[in-house]
Formats: structure tokens, C-alpha cells, sequence
């Protein structure tokens, strides 16, 4: 039995119909069911559906074998532990930092709210800039419209969040998109039913391209 942990939300959306490419296709609606352990129609697979930022823990710790999970997520985890064999190509988007539109940001020490603290930390620190970081879990886009903060570090697809909130994408930070994860030891223990998948996911991506 392999587990495979997923998020609900986009990478569940965009995952799913590669996952159907490798004949890999959950018993229950999982956009409607309330349990987080599914088993797949052919009875090989458990998909255990948990928050995205969880998915490294999991994956990591073996309580998943192999997981689908954003860069973002990753590089701010901090996931050495973990193989990194494939770029999924989906939930694409790019890190930014951002602030109210026509403003500048002031000299000196800056205020950056993010839910990414590692990633901005690293950032700014290569800059050689300043910063207090405020820690948040959502709706970065308010911080800097209600004087919480300078700047934020988000992610940004349309930029339609931004705009809608009086706000321009300012500094690139990263491109983003989500990766298949695997736990080191599954690899070994699991090496032929993962390595099919690794490959079959692997051409669903390139046909997609
Ligand atoms: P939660 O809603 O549980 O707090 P979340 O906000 O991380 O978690 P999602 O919004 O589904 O959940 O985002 C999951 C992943 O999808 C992100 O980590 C990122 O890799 C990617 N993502 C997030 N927002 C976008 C976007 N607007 N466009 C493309 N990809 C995105
Ligand atoms: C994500 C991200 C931005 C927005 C960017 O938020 O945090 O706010 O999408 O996408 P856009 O450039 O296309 O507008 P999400 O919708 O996931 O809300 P969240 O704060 O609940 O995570
Ligand atoms: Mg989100």
C-alpha cells in the first residue's frame, strides 16, 4: 500500500487528473467527504488529505510515503529530508514582495508581513536590509492598507488579489509550482511502485506542456 498526501484546495484540483493518469483515482468525492484517509478505486493507493503547509511533516516523518506540495511550502519548511524528483508544472505562480501602489518603501528598518517568515527572513537578509517580521496566516494583502506593514511577501498568480486591494507586485523572489515529494526511506522500501508512478507522472506532466 502506498499513502500519498494531498492538500485540498488548487493542488488537489490540478492533482487529481494527473494522479487519473496513473490510474490513481479517489473511492470518494473529496471536495465533499469529511474522512482525510480515501482509498483509491484499484485499492493499492490511501490519499490522506491534510493542509498543504503539513505535507513535508507528513512526508518527512514516513506517515506519508509520497506527497504533492508547493516550492513555496517546501523552501519554507525547510524539507532536506525529502526526494524532490518531479516539477508537476501546476499551481504555478511566483513569490513576490509587494506594497500600495505608487508607494515607497522607507529608508531604514522595514515591517514585512508574510505567513512565509523563513523565506523572508532569507530574503531581505541577502539584500542586507532590515526587517520586523509580521507573522500571518492569510489575506497578507490588508497588512499594508491597514499600517500594519511596509511591504508583504505573497504569492502572486493574475495579480488580481493586489490590484483588488490597491496594491503592485514590487521585487521577484521565486517562481512556484508544486512538486511530487517522497519519503527517503519509502524510496527504498517501495523503490518499483514508486518509481512507476515517479515515471508516470512524468509523462503526464511533459504531455501537458
Ligand atoms: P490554507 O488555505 O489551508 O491556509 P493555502 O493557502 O496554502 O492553505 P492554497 O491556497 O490551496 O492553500 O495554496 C496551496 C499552494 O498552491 C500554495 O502553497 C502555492 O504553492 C499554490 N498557490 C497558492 N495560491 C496560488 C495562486 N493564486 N495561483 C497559483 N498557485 C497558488
Ligand atoms: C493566494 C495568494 C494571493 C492570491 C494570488 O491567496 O496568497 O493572495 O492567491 O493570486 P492572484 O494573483 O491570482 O490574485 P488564496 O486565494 O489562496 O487565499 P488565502 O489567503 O486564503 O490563501
Ligand atoms: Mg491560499
Amino acid at each position: 500500500m502506498l499513502t500519498i498526501a494531498i492538500s485540498k484546495g488548487r493542488i488537489l484540483k490540478d492533482t487529481l487528473p494527473l494522479l487519473a493518469e496513473a490510474g490513481i483515482e479517489p473511492s470518494e468525492d473529496l471536495s465533499k467527504t469529511r474522512k482525510l484517509i480515501v482509498p483509491s478505486v484499484c485499492g493499492k493507493v490511501n490519499l490522506v488529505i491534510i493542509r498543504a503547509t503539513d505535507v513535508p511533516t507528513f512526508v518527512e516523518y514516513g506517515a506519508a510515503d509520497v506527497g504533492v506540495t508547493g516550492k513555496d511550502t517546501l523552501v519554507e519548511h525547510g524539507s532536506d529530508n525529502l526526494y524532490e524528483p518531479l516539477d508537476l508544472n501546476i499551481a504555478k505562480c511566483r513569490l513576490m514582495t509587494a506594497i500600495v501602489t505608487g508607494k515607497k518603501l522607507p529608508t531604514g528598518k522595514i515591517r514585512v508581513a508574510s505567513k512565509y517568515v523563513s523565506l523572508t527572513e532569507q530574503y531581505f537578509a541577502k539584500k542586507g536590509q532590515q526587517v520586523e517580521i509580521i507573522k500571518l496566516y492569510g489575506s497578507m494583502e490588508l497588512a499594508p492598507i491597514v499600517g500594519l506593514a511596509d511591504c508583504i511577501v505573497d504569492l502572486v498568480d493574475t495579480g488580481n488579489t493586489l490590484k483588488a486591494n490597491g496594491m503592485e507586485p514590487l521585487d521577484f523572489i521565486m517562481d512556484i509550482s508544486s512538486r511530487l515529494v517522497i519519503n527517503k526511506a519509502s524510496m527504498k522500501m517501495k523503490y518499483q511502485q514508486i518509481k512507476t508512478l515517479i515515471k508516470t507522472l512524468e509523462v503526464a506532466v511533459d504531455n501537458r506542456r
